[in-house]
């Protein structure tokens, strides 16, 4: 079919896709005064036994994007943090003054003395490749992260504590370094991640699972399951969740340029037709709500899926403006269930990998929207910008447990039910004796300026 296609409305160019495109450095001013930190826990004697558990909050449609609730500082208090495996840096809206916050579900983070010094590894990593940022070791670490979708954050490193519970029982407060953000830009949405800042967690040393094994307190691994019905969990450290077989486990590609979670090149099928697209590189990124293809993927994906619809039972819906290509039935859809059967599974064949496949039924990409149509979820990334890229964001990884095994430098999934959280799991946001008290009020960030 030859169609024309409607422009890409608002909602869509304005979507967050948490994708770090370059760090830039500058010398700002910060009125925190320096102090040395303190060395945290030292490495655990007996390697590692245990890991974390957070419950997730969130889904693909129609919020948009999945947070933890993290509790930082002391007294400990709770925060919502996007979770993105396709940034390293871990960021808060901060109270430093905030020259440029957005509305927030809490008050601002009022950073303590703890900033992290110019000649720290940690900012170093982060402005990787350029040089160090500092003119003095004894500087201040700013940070300017950039995002695809022209979303940004500009402040400066500091280290607080995390209270953590690990799945042991211990309650340990690791110091951990993040971005105290004082200048965010976000794309002019109506569809905000109501969050008070971004859990990095792709595989540079900066990223907090990295921070954690190198404190000696988890295994470098993480995972996550995102259920359909919203919700989930996210791990950090020791692979007792894990299923120990059929896990699918593919090697990590390795591109110097790149610290993301990347597999490849796969082949695309559509149910078992193969489709001309081959060679594909896929980034791992719940930091993205949606999935990318280039433009050519993009083009004989659409077509491909087009070409097998009954246009009897499946019409083009051009006034849905949730998504660029959406389609009607003969009366709205209620859930995925509705059009399942219409469409076909996606498939990537790990051409390097004996074929193995990563399979996308419908629900991971499809979404239905508000208006009881059935959206593609999957968008032109060439577009908004992202040239080649190809992006398997959050609606693709649901109802999987997706785990990223930076030591053997794997990544797994097996199909999972996401709505059941592991017995182990309490969440750390229980487990601090401060949370006692009742949480912050919703929109209260004016209450503390
Ligand atoms: C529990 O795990 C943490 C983190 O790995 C470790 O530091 C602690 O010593 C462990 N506690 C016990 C009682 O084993
Ligand atoms: C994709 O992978 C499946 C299963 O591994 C294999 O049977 C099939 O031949 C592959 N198809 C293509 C086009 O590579
Ligand atoms: C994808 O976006 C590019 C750049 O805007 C455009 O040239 C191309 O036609 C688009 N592809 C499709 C299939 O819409």
């Amino acid at each position: 079919m030859n169609k024309e296609r409607k422009p890409v409305p608002t909602s869509v160019e304005m979507m967050i896709v948490f994708l770090v495109i370059f760090f830039t450095t500058f010398q700002g001013s910060f009125g925190v005064a320096n102090q040395p930190h303190k060395q945290a826990k030292s490495k655990a004697a007996n390697g590692f036994g245990s890991s974390l558990i957070f419950p997730v909050t969130g889904d693909v449609y129609p919020k948009g994007y999945y947070h933890v609730t993290l509790n930082i500082g002391r007294p400990p208090k709770p925060y919502f943090l996007d979770i993105d495996t396709g940034s390293d840096l871990t960021w808060l809206q901060c109270d430093a003054p905030c020259t440029k916050c957005t509305p927030a579900p809490h008050t601002l983070y009022k950073p303590n003395k703890e900033l992290v010094k110019c000649n720290d590894p940690l900012c170093a990593s982060l402005h990787w490749p350029e040089n160090m940022p500092c003119e003095s070791p004894n500087d201040q670490c700013d940070y300017d992260v950039q995002y695809a979708d022209y979303g940004s954050s500009m402040g400066v490193l500091v280290r607080d504590t995390f209270p953590l519970r690990f799945t042991n029982g211990s309650v340990l407060g690791p110091h951990l370094t993040f971005g105290c953000g004082y200048n965010q830009e976000v794309p002019d949405s109506i569809h905000l991640p109501y969050t008070d800042g971004v859990l990095g967690l792709a595989n540079g040393k900066s990223s907090i699972v990295s921070q954690l094994h190198e404190l000696g307190l988890t295994r470098n691994i993480l995972g996550h399951c995102l259920s359909t019905k919203g919700g989930g969990f996210l791990f950090i450290g020791d692979d007792d969740l894990i299923p120990s077989s059929e896990v699918i486990w593919i090697p990590m590609l390795h591109n110097p340029s790149e610290k993301r979670y990347m597999l490849g090149p796969a082949r695309l099928l559509y149910g078992r037709q193969a489709t001309r697209v081959k060679g594909l590189p896929v980034v791992f990124d719940t930091g993205s709500t949606y999935s990318y293809f280039n433009s050519d993927a993009y083009k004989a994906t659409l077509s491909t899926i087009e070409n097998y619809l009954n246009v009897n039972q499946l019409k083009d819906a051009a006034e849905d403006q949730s998504l660029p290509v959406c389609w009607k039935g003969t009366k709205p859809f209620k859930s995925i269930r509705d059009v399942k059967n219409y469409f076909k599974p996606l498939i990537l064949n790990f051409t390097n990998a004996k074929n193995l496949q990563l399979q996308l039924p419908p629900e991971a990409y499809l979404i239905i929207t508000e208006h009881g149509n059935a959206c593609l979820g999957i968008l032109n990334g060439t577009e908004v910008g992202l040239r080649n890229l190809n992006i398997l964001g959050d609606i693709s990884l649901q109802d999987k447990m997706v785990i990223y095994d930076n030591e053997k430098q794997q990544i797994g999934w097996v199909t999972a039910n996401c709505d059941i959280i592991p017995k182990s799991s309490l969440s750390p946001s229980l487990s601090v004796p401060s949370l006692q008290r009742p949480p912050a009020t919703r929109g209260s960030q004016k209450e503390d300026l």
